[in-house]
């Protein structure tokens, strides 16, 4: 069950979320004939989604030799820390399905220089994409996962932090969270997770609603300020959904 509220599509709960959300990217990604491109958010909300989509039936229909997967960002954390957005993704789903080791692409995080991390990445990103610069007409990605953090950040672009206003480099350094983990990350940047053909943001909880009521009235905080050349919408949970609002 799912309704329309002020721009969110808002399901009864987390795992309805979670396979919402893996119907729409099995959607997105069966239909493209050739390679595709998926960024993965961090963070814990989209592990119901990586084991929808390591159990039937996606585990049996996703395009899995077509599709090459991203990260919007990552903690500098080994990959075996349980803080690593790299590992969680791994560990459920990657690790799972017949997935090319080549169409795995993560941000390397062994190390403790995040701004050389962040050019390493970028690097890797262009010679994906084959340009040097974006074409909105030819998205990097098909999909694009976006969370929200209590403070609204997203990925790794937080409130009042000069990477959200980033406008011509892929990705970037964050020697300092303004969120926990209080570790260094890498980021992708608001143009380059702006260039997919999908962008969805997954909120779920109670301890959302705060967030999300606060962006749906207007705060200007980093998760507000995303954008896509392609679709964005909002999959919430009731649990996060704001109240008293009426269905759009
Ligand atoms: C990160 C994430 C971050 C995440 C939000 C929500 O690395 O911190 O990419 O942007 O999506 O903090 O995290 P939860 O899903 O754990 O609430």
């Amino acid at each position: 069950m799912q309704q329309r509220l002020a721009g969110l599509t808002v399901f009864s709960d987390a795992a309805a979320l979670a396979e919402a959300a893996a119907i729409r990217m099995q959607e997105a990604l069966a239909g493209r004939a050739t390679r595709s491109a998926v960024c993965l958010s961090g963070g814990s909300t989209p592990a119901r989604l990586y084991q929808f989509l390591a159990t039937e039936p996606f585990l049996g229909t996703m395009p899995w030799d077509r599709v090459h997967w991203f990260w919007g960002d990552d903690r500098l954390v080994p990959r075996e820390d349980e803080r690593s957005n790299f590992g969680e993704a791994w560990r459920l789903l990657l690790n799972k399905a017949p997935i090319p080791p080549g169409n795995i692409h993560s941000i390397s995080t062994n190390t403790t220089d995040p701004a050389q991390a962040a050019q390493q990445y970028e690097t890797e990103l262009r010679r994906f994409y084959g340009s040097e610069t974006i074409d909105p007409a030819r998205p990097l990605f098909d999909v694009v996962l976006m969370g929200v953090g209590h403070d609204g950040h997203t990925a790794s672009l937080f409130p009042g932090q000069t990477q959200t206003e980033e406008m011509w480099r892929w990705a970037v350094g964050v020697p300092i969270a303004g969120a926990e983990p209080f570790v260094p990350r890498v980021s992708l940047t608001f143009p380059a997770l702006a260039s997919t053909r999908d962008m969805l943001f997954l909120v779920s909880g109670k301890d959302k609603r705060g967030v999300l009521t606060r962006i749906m009235d207007g705060a200007d905080v980093p998760a507000a300020r995303a954008y896509s050349h392609g679709s964005l919408i909002w999959l919430v949970d009731s649990d996060a959904a704001p109240e008293n609002r009426h269905a759009a």
